[in-house]
């Protein structure tokens, strides 16, 4: 089912980047819950296309429209369908890329696979794709809140070899993320990342980046080992959205340079539980959380279409120059906070409702 995850907080998205509008059903849903289209509406303005000038100039309003599930702002346990229309699509804008595969795109990979694939825009692997799982996250984390107090923050921690300073994890808050339209906490780093893209994007070219994300106030005791450990489910939801080549939680990779000594988080009472000293785990020990924040991370390509000429090959194998035409974004990490922060919370409210359960068939 691979336009599907989860599997009691389940989500299906839906549509392509040029068709009638893209969405999500999600499924399994507590029922009285209040919910109203504003719920939504934050977390999808926050990914939308251009919000400035560093995004993408397509236009959309991305207004979402609740089709079930939900009478009188309340759910009903019944599948929640949200719907959002596309409006502002220029398919003549795709008219070489139909010869020439985009290098590093998805073009040629949909054809050879499915013998067809959507004849402008990228289909499924726009990132318009992304918005059903924004409006799902949107609905895990207002139940991750209201049942457990879960806060969930992501922001742009580098942009190609600009770096942030490192950032207060147990209180850095949305409101400070979105000082910048960046979406980096630190004024200064934000505003020499704001030079770079600017520049990158007067050259007709893109640049990459990674975007950091904090999970605060979580139980012990969510992870499925061993296949569906919280780590586990995290990297595959990261790893899903369109564009990230890299996932790593707690030290990471940095953390192969350290010795077990400097590495291991010794345990310390921490009000009514057991803490750790330090972090490097991230918040996840043996696939469960521990109780302390789960930091990761995850790295975004640069964006594939560029407008500068790049010497290629078209589908029947002849040397091609391509130029690409239409708005595209110049870094993707302003856009992929919201999305990484609800795959955050997809998996999260998955693992909660499962531990919910297993509590539940033990008593
Ligand atoms: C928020 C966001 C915006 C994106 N915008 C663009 C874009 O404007 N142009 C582009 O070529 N790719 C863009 N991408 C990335 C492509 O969707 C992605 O690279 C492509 O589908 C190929 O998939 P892969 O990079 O995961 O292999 C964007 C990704 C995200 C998360």
């Amino acid at each position: 089912m691979s336009s599907t995850f989860g599997t009691l907080f389940r989500i299906s998205t839906f549509g392509e980047s040029h068709c009638a509008g893209v969405g999500v059903i999600v499924d399994g849903y507590p029922p009285g819950m209040s919910l109203t289209e504003a719920d939504v509406q934050t977390q999808l303005d926050r990914r939308r296309p251009g919000q400035s000038t560093l995004t993408t100039d397509r236009d959309e309003a991305d207004k979402v429209s609740i089709l079930s599930g939900v009478e009188n702002g309340k759910t009903l346990g019944t599948p929640i369908a949200m719907f959002v229309a596309n409006r502002d699509q220029r398919p003549a804008d795709y008219k070489s890329m139909r010869k020439i595969p985009r290098p590093s795109h998805a073009d040629y990979t949909y054809q050879m696979k499915y013998g067809i694939r959507a004849s402008s825009g990228g289909g499924r692997s726009s990132a318009r794709e992304t918005i059903g799982r924004v409006a799902a996250g949107a609905l895990a984390e207002k139940y991750l809140t209201e049942a457990f107090g879960v806060e969930i923050v992501a922001w742009v921690d580098s942009v190609g070899d600009i770096a942030a300073p490192m950032v207060d994890v147990q209180h850095i808050r949305r409101e400070q993320v979105d000082s910048s339209t960046v979406r980096c906490p630190d004024p200064d780093t934000a505003d020499l990342m704001m030079t770079r893209i600017a520049a990158v994007k007067d050259e007709n070219d893109s640049i990459g980046g990674v975007v950091t994300c904090v999970c605060r106030n979580l139980p012990t005791g969510w992870g499925e080992p061993v296949f569906d450990k919280c780590e586990a489910k995290l990297a595959q939801a990261m790893l899903s959205i369109p564009a990230t080549k890299g996932f790593e939680i707690g030290s990471g990779f940095a953390g192969t340079m350290l010795r077990g000594s400097e590495h291991n988080d010794p345990f310390v009472q921490k009000d009514a539980r057991l803490g750790t000293v330090t972090n490097y785990s991230g918040g996840v020990q043996g696939g469960i959380t521990n109780g302390e924040p789960i930091i990761f991370r995850v790295a975004f390509k640069p964006p594939a279409t560029i407008g500068k000429a790049q010497q290629t090959a078209d589908f029947e194998g002849q040397d091609s120059l391509l130029e690409a035409k239409g708005r595209h974004d110049p870094c993707v990490v302003p856009r992929a906070v919201p999305i990484v922060e609800a795959m955050a919370a997809l998996v999260l409210a998955d693992l909660a409702l499962r531990q919910k359960a297993r509590a539940a068939s033990q008593t």
